[in-house]
């Protein structure tokens, strides 16, 4: 992992927290020691360090049911959650922060899952390297909103990128994002609505409640909770 950060930066970077907490040395031995078992990192660079000659990636549906994707996973414990509960069912993290892909490292092992693979590169080398309509689920829980103007440019969730998070899913709907930030979730509803009006229409946007499945799943969910405010459903 660490000899393809030297190699390939590049790929590694994304507009984010500049200071992270730094890593233990037992997560770092972890990282070292685990993390290639169960990470796409070197794939997809290869992937995309071929010029897309190369074919795009594939999750064989011979050994799990459905194919399901986290992107910005945060300390995963919704990744987790899932990924016991359904063990039929393959599990793709993405996520930058590299505290988070050693917790979810840890339990892996740990818990001996077997449906969890990762990946600790910008999402959007992900998003483009995956074959069409080969995942059947994407979460994107609470992504950073960036609210200051000046850093809007910042958020994931451009129409560029919902158009390369559509073209993964296998079918309509299969896609859904939470957020706690009132104006990300108009932001996203414009974008949507200006680029394609055809796909607001079949989009699901609605203030999540206690009992909906993917309420307080999260930490940043929860932040958001305790001090009274909204999580914000786009389903499409
Ligand atoms: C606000 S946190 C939410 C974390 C978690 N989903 C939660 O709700 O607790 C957003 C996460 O997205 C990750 N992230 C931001 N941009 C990313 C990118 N381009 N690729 C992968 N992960 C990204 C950040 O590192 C951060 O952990």
């Amino acid at each position: 992992m660490f000899s393809l950060k030297n190699d390939f930066p590049e790929y590694y970077r994304f507009h984010g927290r500049k200071i992270t907490k730094k890593i233990s040395p037992t997560s770092l031995n972890l990282l070292k020691k685990y993390y290639d078992k169960f990470s796409l990192d070197k794939e997809i660079i290869r992937y995309h360090q071929q010029n897309r000659f190369n074919q795009k990636l594939f999750f064989s549906k011979k050994k799990f049911n459905k194919i399901n994707v986290e992107i910005g996973f945060g300390d995963g414990e919704f990744l987790l959650n899932e990924a016991v509960v359904n063990p039929s069912e393959l599990y793709i993290g993405v996520e930058v922060y590299l505290n988070g892909i050693s917790k979810v490292l840890q339990a892996i092992i740990k818990l001996g899952l077997k449906n969890v693979l990762l990946c600790n590169l910008n999402c959007i080398y992900f998003l483009t390297s995956v074959k069409s309509k080969s995942i059947d689920k994407i979460y994107i829980i609470n992504p950073d909103p960036w609210n200051k103007k000046r850093h809007n440019k910042r958020r994931l969730l451009s129409y560029e990128n919902i158009k390369l998070l559509n073209n993964l899913i296998k079918t309509k709907s299969c896609i859904y994002i939470t957020t706690d930030s009132k104006i990300y979730f108009e932001d996203i509803k414009k974008q949507i609505y200006v680029n394609d009006a055809e796909l607001y229409k079949e989009c699901e946007m609605r203030i999540l409640s206690t009992y909906d499945k993917l309420y307080g799943v999260s930490k940043y969910q929860r932040k958001a909770i305790e001090i009274k405010g909204k999580i914000y459903l786009i389903s499409l």
